[in-house]
């Protein structure tokens, strides 16, 4: 009895990484496909309404490749044990939904319950789309019913066994998944309550912002404290002035999720692609809504730091002097909308430092939206600096211009070097796929951050036929640079 019950705690633990994480970022940002809603099935009106719940739930990225048809699916979706490849959700009778009725399709939102494949694996977030209500679904349904229908059938079980037996996930769904409706507070406003239902619901924001156990399942009691997942750290969402929103303004909050961009920092990566393909595309009254919602989280607890040693304080600043202070300036005031300040960032100040240490190590692209179209690069710095030299710049950010917060290790930094597998080491992703930069990509050792993994990344030095800033098709991978030695720029360091 208790050999199994150990056995089942060690395939479930297994299973944990099955949660995963889509990685990268969509090179140019696509419209949802206009439907067609000349045959008499669904009214124009559900239609439309679907449409924009689709733009609620974020689900365009997830579904499509760069260069593929919308919704077509085949996206890969990395986890230690192999990629989770995306379905095909146009109306495609035969590899599509096209044979689904609307209560299939409730199932497997509410459910996790796929009519095709059985138990869906959660890296599709059916643990927060269970709240979504039954006309909401529907009218999603209506419109992924009227767009195009695509013949895609996307190899979806590329997972080794024991993993791509889908009946674990019964297990895992019994301890960590409570079905059910979103049930409103009367004792919260109308707009509160909008809030907490696209936040619980369709944005599925605690997917990636609030813990998980070590089974991944959530961590209900620290919800929106911040979560770690492959290769990022998606910050504090609560109350907390240092680590958290607490210091933002309603308005920074506003501006963060329109455009990707404020005084305080820019969305890359996973969050730029929430805010690129979802909130930028939100209505002001659902923003505000999701903005009245964020601000009742209660402040996380204060973190007790020890003060960091003065040898990595001193090291670090040396370096931040020569490697960041161009951009970010001395005082760490950063350039306003244009290079984010580090003074008082709480991405920056997060317990977990994997996100920052991550855009040391690879560099990072904010995320052009329409109102703000420039994307600003941050090189990458994994071919020149060491662990210990990135874990003391980081140090030094975190403990600097009234900042606080622990100091960074250089076996940290080398652990997400190591996840950051080099390019030629990952799966291959598809030519033309929308990941970008590829999932966890290093700079290939020889390289300058014109190969950090962000296609704008230093173009103007590119060849000629690189040079037309349009001319972004090649799959972030492959990009052909001439061979050519970077200049060994040793840090100023600690000598
Ligand atoms: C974080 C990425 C992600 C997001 C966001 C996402 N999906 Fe998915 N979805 C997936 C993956 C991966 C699968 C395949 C899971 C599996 O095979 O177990 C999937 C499967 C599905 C399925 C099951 C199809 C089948 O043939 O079994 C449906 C239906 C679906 N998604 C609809 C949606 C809708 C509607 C949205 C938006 C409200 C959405 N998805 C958002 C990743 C995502
Ligand atoms: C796919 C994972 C993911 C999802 C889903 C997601 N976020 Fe994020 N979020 C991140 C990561 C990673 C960061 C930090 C990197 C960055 O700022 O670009 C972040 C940053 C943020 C920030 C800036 C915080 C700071 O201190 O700089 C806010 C605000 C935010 N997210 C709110 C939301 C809301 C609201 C939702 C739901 C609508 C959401 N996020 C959904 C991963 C995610
Ligand atoms: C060429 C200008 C440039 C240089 C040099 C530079 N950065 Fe950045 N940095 C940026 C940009 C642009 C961003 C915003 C990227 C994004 O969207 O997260 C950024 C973001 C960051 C962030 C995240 C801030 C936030 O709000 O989430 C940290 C931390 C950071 N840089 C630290 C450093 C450190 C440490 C160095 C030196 C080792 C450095 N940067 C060098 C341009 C630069």
């Amino acid at each position: 009895m208790r050999k199994g019950a150990v056995l089942a705690a060690a395939v479930l633990f297994l299973t944990v990484a099955l949660v995963g994480r889509a990685v990268g970022q969509p090179k140019t940002i696509r419209a949802l496909p206009p439907p067609n809603v000349s045959g008499a099935r669904f009214s124009p009106q559900q239609v439309a309404a679907g449409r924009y719940l689709v733009i609620l739930g974020d689900c365009m990225p997830c579904h499509t490749v760069t260069g593929g048809a919308a919704f077509a699916g085949g996206r890969p979706i990395p986890t230690p044990f192999g990629p989770l490849v995306s379905a095909n959700i146009t109306p495609d009778r035969e590899t599509g939904l096209g044979g689904w009725s609307s209560d299939d399709f409730y199932r497997a939102l509410h459910e996790g319950k796929s009519r095709k494949v059985g138990n869906l694996y959660p890296a599709f977030p059916y643990i927060h789309y269970t709240k979504v209500s039954r006309a909401d679904v529907d009218a999603i349904y209506a419109y992924l019913q009227t767009i195009p229908a695509v013949t895609s059938d996307p190899k979806r079980d590329q997972l080794p066994f024991p993993y791509r037996i889908r009946q674990l996930m019964a297990v895992w769904n019994w301890l960590f998944f409570e079905p059910g409706a979103y049930d409103p507070d009367p004792n919260r406003s109308a707009e509160w309550n909008r809030g907490a239902y696209l936040v619980q619901g369709l944005g599925h924001c605690g997917d990636c912002h609030t813990p998980r156990n070590v089974l991944g399942g959530a961590e209900r009691r620290k919800r929106f404290r911040g979560g770690a997942f492959p290769g990022w750290f998606a910050p504090d969402l609560t109350d907390n002035r240092s680590v958290g929103l607490g210091s933002w303004s309603d308005a920074e909050l506003l501006e963060f999720f329109r455009t990707g961009r404020n005084v305080r920092t820019a969305a890359t990566g996973e969050m730029g692609e929430v805010v690129a393909y979802s909130t930028s595309q939100m209505t002001d009254g659902d923003l505000r809504a999701i903005i009245t919602y964020l601000r009742s989280l209660p402040a996380s607890p204060e973190a007790t730091v020890s003060l960091p040693g003065r040898e990595a304080m001193a090291a670090g600043e040396a370096i931040y002097r020569d490697q960041c202070s161009a951009c970010h300036r001395m005082d760490g005031s950063g350039v306003r909308r244009l290079f984010p300040p580090l003074a008082g960032n709480a991405n920056l100040q997060q317990a977990n430092p994997r996100t920052v240490a991550r855009l040391v190590l690879v560099g990072a692209q904010t995320m052009p939206t329409d109102p703000r179209p420039t994307a600003f690069t941050m090189p990458a710095y994994a071919w020149k600096l060491s662990d210990r030299q990135i874990a003391d710049v980081l140090t030094y950010a975190r403990n600097s211009w009234g900042n606080r917060a622990a100091a960074v290790s250089a076996e940290d930094v080398a652990k997400l070097r190591r996840q950051l597998k080099p390019r030629a080491a990952i799966a291959p992703v598809p030519r033309g796929s929308m990941l970008h930069p590829a999932p966890g990509t290093l700079a290939k050792p020889g390289t300058d951050s014109r190969d950090n993994g962000t296609a704008h990344a230093g173009r103007a030095a590119a060849p000629e036929a690189d040079r037309n800033p349009r001319n972004t098709t090649g799959p972030p991978g492959n990009m052909d640079l001439p061979k050519h030695k970077p200049h060994r720029h040793e840090a100023q360091g600690p000598g």
